[in-house]
């Protein structure tokens, strides 16, 4: 069985809004993550997490799924979508704020965890030089080859991730990303093929670029 956790949980605080609600080309953001898991056939239960003033929000879909109130992290977020899809084989976590991810990206995702990798991550090859910098003086360029650019969906073996989570939760440990959760416990993570327009709405820009996209 396979289920999916679409993360609707956040303030916004980098936004100014809880942009995930806003309108994007005659729909809300988060809905456009609905509407491709929904396409899926491959994916059993949805498990949308949502914050606790919003908990009544409407929304449409014909498969099995769920509305759970989130945390004050993502990875609390994650974690309670986790205890919310027992029964689990595999579970795929994507963020709402990223309306344009495409079902391939859901597909090669599970792929990967089917043939045995224990997460696969999408992502892209970093287009621009990456340095890492310290109090504005340059350290260290990294090998772009090797740079990758991470997104979501993030797709694991449940088993694996929840015991992942309940180890980083126990040692006050908070990621950014499942992944990271995952590999620090030796766990083999793969990546499959994402794309620069896989872009996060972060800012308020990013809502624009979006919206410019959309009308060409
Ligand atoms: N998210 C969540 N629960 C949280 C924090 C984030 O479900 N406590 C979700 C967001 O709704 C979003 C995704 O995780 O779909 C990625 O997070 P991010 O872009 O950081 O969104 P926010 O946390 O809302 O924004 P900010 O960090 O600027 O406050
Ligand atoms: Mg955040």
């Amino acid at each position: 069985m396979i289920g999916c956790i679409l993360l609707a949980a956040g303030k916004g605080s980098r936004f100014g809004d809880k942009k995930q609600f806003l309108e994007l080309g005659g729909k809300r953001i988060l809905d456009y993550s609905i509407e491709t898991v929904e396409s899926l056939p491959q994916i059993d239960k949805v498990v949308v997490v949502l914050p606790q003033d919003s908990i009544d929000l409407k929304i449409k879909m014909s498969k099995d799924f769920e509305k759970v109130v989130g945390g004050s992290e993502r990875q609390y977020s994650v974690y309670n979508g986790l205890l919310h899809l027992k029964n689990c084989d595999i579970v795929v976590i994507h963020d709402t704020a990223r309306p344009f991810a495409t079902s391939k990206m859901f597909l090669d995702g599970i792929e990967n965890v089917k043939s045995g990798w224990d997460g696969s991550i999408t992502a892209y090859k970093s287009r621009d030089t990456v340095k890492e910098v310290l109090n504005k003086k340059v350290v260290k360029t990294l090998d772009r080859e090797s740079i990758y650019i991470v997104q979501t969906p993030q797709t694991f073996d449940y088993q694996k991730l929840l015991y992942a989570h309940k180890k980083a939760l126990s040692e006050n440990f908070l990621a950014t990303d499942d992944s990271a959760l995952m590999e620090r416990e030796g766990f083999k993570i793969t990546v499959n093929e994402g794309s620069f327009l896989n872009f996060k709405i972060t800012y308020p820009e990013d809502l624009e670029l979006a919206k410019a996209l959309l009308k060409r």
